[in-house]
């Protein structure tokens, strides 16, 4: 029976932390918070970054433009916060509505890559491939971190990511190459996946997809990840793997929710806290 990775009780530790920290700062770091329109699912995540900056000791501002707003309006608001000198992290909630002519790669682009605590700017996602960046993709970072607090080294495991978005599988597997893992990214288009993540060491699995990952394509005692984040037609959240299941063969096994979620909002805090202590030349800028 495998033992559970508590993304609550791990990142209360990480907030905890950073809330000292805040304490010894000359400023209140402060993060910046953009919603466009009224999905439900993005208000939760911006309600919860709020509280998480709350615990933090963080200001929080938001800024909530209606879907019909336009890229133009949403751009002159990240010039104003680019700015503004008390604005040390800045966030666009993602995804941005369908209609009214958004471009997500060209807000990514908009907001200062200082300010990037998401780590979405090119320049930002550069240093992420380089190995040294300032702001850690934050749900890669928070999969380490709790990798880390229950004492899991990488190095030399094979490591299977399933799934290649650009804001988790990529930066995921080069984030684990860097700590040493053997990578393999698998997709869509991965002939027989289950015949690979059988051989993982640790499977890493961010897809969108409810019970995708079955208990046959787990190795015995497996460390497996679940970044999945899916509402069932019931209204639970379940992940992308067949949790059940997978607990009797893993050794160690992240919940959902309760698992990934925290720690990816924990890591924004982190981020945040680093663009406070670079804005007053505590820390260098990379
Ligand atoms: N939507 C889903 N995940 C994220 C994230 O990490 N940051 C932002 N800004 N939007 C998201």
């Amino acid at each position: 029976m495998a033992q559970l990775l508590s993304g609550t009780a791990v990142s209360a530790k990480v907030l905890e932390r950073i809330a000292e920290e805040t304490r010894t700062l000359p400023v209140q770091p402060t993060l910046a918070v953009i919603i466009v329109g009224d999905d439900p699912a993005s208000r939760v995540y911006v309600n919860n970054k709020k509280k998480a900056c709350a615990k933090a000791g963080f200001r929080s501002l938001e800024y909530a433009l209606p879907a019909e707003a336009g890229q133009a309006a949403l751009l002159g608001r990240i010039a104003a916060l680019n700015a503004d000198p008390s604005v040390h992290g800045i966030l666009c909630q993602m995804p941005l509505p369908k209609s009214f002519g958004y471009d997500e790669q060209e807000v990514a682009q908009a907001i200062s890559p200082e300010k990037d605590v998401d780590a979405f700017h090119p320049v930002n996602v550069g240093h992420i491939m380089l190995g040294e960046p300032l702001f850690q993709p934050c749900t890669p970072a928070g999969v380490l971190e709790l990798l880390d607090d229950a004492g899991i080294s990488l190095a030399g495991k094979h490591v299977a990511v399933v799934g290649r978005s650009n804001i988790v599988g990529k930066p995921m597997a080069l984030l684990a190459l860097h700590r040493h893992a053997t990578v393999t990214v698998c997709h869509s288009r991965t002939a027989d996946l289950a015949a690979v993540t059988r051989q993982a060491d640790v499977l890493i699995v961010a897809v969108g997809r409810a019970n995708f990952i079955t208990a046959d394509m787990i190795r015995d005692g497996a460390v497996v990840v679940d970044v999945g984040m899916n509402r069932l037609d019931s209204g639970k959240l379940c992940g992308d793997v067949d949790f059940a299941a997978a607990q009797a063969k893993a050794s160690w096994i992240t919940p959902v929710p309760g698992g990934v979620g925290p720690m990816t909002i924990a890591m924004l805090m982190r981020n945040t806290l680093t663009a406070a202590k670079a804005s007053c030349g505590i820390l260098g800028m990379k």
